[in-house]
């Protein structure tokens, strides 16, 4: 039997999506539904003097105007989880007339139909009390650099200052990152219906049982009273993690006015309370001696949060173990503005802190005139010297040699500006890659048919990477069976729990728990086997074993029983295995895990019209092992999209005057399209990481994105002489 683990398996949900009938959170149409439309707030700072709700309530269809006059005071219970604060959802969504940003929801209109609803959504007129917001990070950040935020005590070892001061070949410089907003295709969506005290929400959500866990406690009710289905998602990349206020909005309004209703956030709206990469301002000094050698990196970062709450990333998290390194300083810094909260977006932290790292790296290679592969090569450390602990596992050299090799870095001429293409100035330029191996408790479930059929199922969710395909694969070849013989159900909160599907840990977290419950079908199946009933009664357990998916003997081994089998035999309609992983806490002491890459950038730059075209990307990666190679490359393909996006188009601008975001709209924030889409070539390493868990995973949805905008940088560097030290790289701040 060929193993699935390893193989190229199309996606089993692929005919689903290409018919159209996989369903996403806004097309699940309850009888009676009604619509909802958020109103929010077109000042950035201030209060809600009055809504007039009359100025709409004769208009066709309206069924209610809900705000904080007419909303109920919710008990917003303390909420514990991976992802929202210890004390929950801090924006307090319709209790009070305090606005503190531009967007945040103030009303709900519900209608009959989405027409009516934004018809008087529109037309609603409310009166503000306004102030001024302040919405700049990078002016906050220079005014009071001391005062701002909450300073996290600088992390390192040496003293990093001292030996900067000292070296003669250093480079100190500053990054500016802007805010990028989110833009999956699909919007965030949530139907939320009652009956009676019972709330089902099909909404979409990275995390269903902590949509769950959270609105009960918004609401103050027991979380088994609060259903959450969301069996696809049109893309996240962060976005989802959370339950924002729209998804709390929908439950009120649905509570008021008694009927089923949807709420779909619009593109516009998606700029306002659903997160976004913080705005990041940083530090970056490294000095090495004049053999390349590193003598000391001093990495200071800041990034944009709320007024109302502390959003903090993995800004710094990478710069003490990337490179051997005897002095090492990092700090991080929080500035708070007028604006919403900033949340996780693909290669969260590890890709701002890292960009800066390569960057400053790359200057420093120009300093030292040397490659700046032989630079990262000269510095790779023996250890983890951060937190003096081996690698689980590290083929970070590998990864530079393979994608140098694929790349043909020889036939860079290190000169800028000395490569051309006929009048395009062609630039190399490359980075590492980096983000950590991260496992959280997850459980699954695996039920045995009568027909045979196992069906498998775990709260999780599939935002595009390929859960239901891969998780298909861990348990086929759990139970030695054919894929078609499986199926996987994911994306319900009465499933058994599973971790946040983000931070790469989906596979190593739930894949893990999968397994687990297949073994525990076995163990169940091979007991009803050998009980007084079943075919292979008499005998002790260790005297059979699995073939190829059949029960035998050991001592006979050409007489197999199927599992449809056994389970008859013993008179059974179906038998149910549990199955629960966590990685042991001596495991995350001993070990530095994470996934390692390095990534080759090719860009041309026409001088004549100005134009930055990335030509060719080419990544390799240390991810353990790989479910799933054509999942793989695809997922690690969108990641690289996702880091040309953040290294020359994407970025939200705010009218500093309100708060609002100018851009709010995909005609002006870019993003990459087919027509800017490069020739893209992923590496896998081979290896296995079972120290990090038991499928020797590692993860790669984040790391795809990470060192991207590095090696896009670098390579328009070698382009064209000239650096910008902000993202995104615009032509104009290099003509
Ligand atoms: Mo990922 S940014 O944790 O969806």
């Amino acid at each position: 039997m060929t193993k699935a683990i390893g193989s190229p398996v199309a996606r089993v949900d692929g005919h689903l999506k290409v018919t159209g009938k996989a369903r996403y959170a806004a097309e699940f149409n309850q009888p009676r539904q009604v619509y909802g439309v958020i109103v929010g707030a077109t000042v950035g700072l201030g209060r809600v003097r009055n809504i007039d709700e009359a100025s709409v309530a004769r208009l066709p269809g309206v069924l209610a105007v809900v705000s904080h006059k007419n909303a109920p005071r919710l008990p917003y219970n303390p909420h514990k989880s991976g992802i929202d604060p210890a004390t929950g959802e801090r924006l307090h969504v319709f209790q009070d007339d305090v606005i503190r940003f531009y967007g945040q929801p103030i009303a709900i209109v519900v209608a009959e139909s989405l027409d009516q609803a934004e018809y008087a959504a529109n037309a609603l007129k409310v009166f503000y009390d306004a102030e001024v917001p302040e919405t700049d990070a990078h002016d906050a950040a220079r005014i009071v650099p001391e005062a701002i935020g909450r300073s996290h005590a600088g992390a390192g070892r040496g003293d990093a200052e001292a030996a900067f001061e000292k070296a003669t070949m250093k480079v100190d410089l500053e990054f500016v990152i802007q805010r990028e907003n989110h833009n999956p295709m699909e919007p965030h969506a949530t139907i939320a219906s009652w009956e009676g005290d019972k709330l089902t929400l099909w909404s979409k959500s990275q995390f269903v049982v902590n949509e769950q866990a959270e609105i009960a406690a918004i609401f103050g009710m027991p979380a088994e009273n609060v259903k959450v289905v969301c069996p696809f998602i049109g893309g996240a990349f962060g976005t989802s993690l959370r339950t924002w206020p729209h998804v709390t909005v929908a439950a009120i309004a649905a509570k008021l006015v008694g009927r089923p209703v949807k709420v779909v956030l619009t593109r516009r709206q998606m700029f306002f309370t659903t997160g976004h990469r913080p705005y990041t301002i940083q530090r970056m000094a490294i000095a090495a001696e004049p053999s390349g050698k590193l003598v000391s990196i001093v990495h200071d970062g800041a990034g944009e949060t709320s007024r109302y709450e502390e959003f903090m990333e993995a800004l710094t998290a990478v710069t003490p173990f990337m490179y051997s390194c005897p002095n090492v300083l990092t700090s991080y810094k929080l500035i708070p503005l007028d604006t919403s909260t900033s949340t996780y977006m693909r290669g969260p932290g590890e890709a701002s802190g890292m960009h800066a790292m390569e960057c400053a790296l790359d200057e420093l290679a120009y300093k030292l005139k040397m490659d700046p592969l032989e630079l990262r090569r000269i510095n790779e450390p023996a250890i983890d010297e951060g937190r003096n602990l081996p690698f689980s596992s590290r083929q970070m050299l590998k990864c530079y040699d393979v994608a140098a090799e694929r790349f043909g870095w020889s036939k860079r001429t290190p000169e800028p500006g000395s490569m051309t293409d006929g009048r395009l100035r062609i630039g190399y330029g490359m980075s590492t890659a980096s983000y950590p191996c991260l496992f959280y408790q997850a459980n699954a479930r695996a039920r045995l048919l009568s027909d045979g059929r196992v069906e498998v199922e775990a709260a999780a969710s599939d935002m595009g990477p390929g859960t239901y395909t891969s998780m298909t694969q861990v348990a086929a070849d759990t139970l030695q069976v054919p894929v078609d013989r499986v199926t996987f159900a994911l994306g319900r909160s009465d499933f058994p729990a599973t971790p946040p599907h983000g931070g790469s840990m989906t596979m190593a977290s739930v894949g893990s728990a999968v397994r687990a419950a297949c073994l525990d079908l076995q163990a169940k199946l091979v007991a009803a086997a050998v009980s007084d009933r079943g075919p292979l009664s008499g005998l002790q357990p260790d005297a059979v074993e699995w073939r190829e998916g059949l029960l035998v003997k050991i001592a006979d081994r050409h007489r197999g029983h199927r599992f449809e089998d056994i389970i008859s035999a013993a008179g059974l309609n179906e038998l149910v295995g549990e199955g629960s992983a966590t990685r042991a806490q001596d495991v995350n002491e001993k070990y530095s895990m994470h996934s390692f890459g390095a990534v080759f950038a090719e860009v041309a730059i026409d001088p004549d019209v100005s134009i930055i075209r990335v030509r060719r990307l080419v990544g390799a990666y240390d991810v353990g092992r790989v479910v799933n190679p054509k999942l793989a490359e695809s997922q690690c393909i969108g990641g690289m999209i996702g880091g040309m996006g953040m290294a020359i188009m994407e970025r939200t601008v705010l009218d500093r005057r309100n708060g609002r975001p100018i851009n709010a709209h995909l005609a002006d924030y870019l993003v990459p399209v087919n027509l800017d889409t490069p020739k893209m070539e992923v590496h896998f390493i081979e290896g296995e990481d079972t120290i990090a868990n038991p499928l020797g995973v590692k993860g790669l949805g984040e790391i795809s994105l990470v060192g991207v905008s590095a090696a896009i940088a670098n390579a328009i560097f070698h382009a064209t002489g000239k650096r910008s030290h902000e993202l995104p790289i615009m032509i104009e701040n290099l003509v």
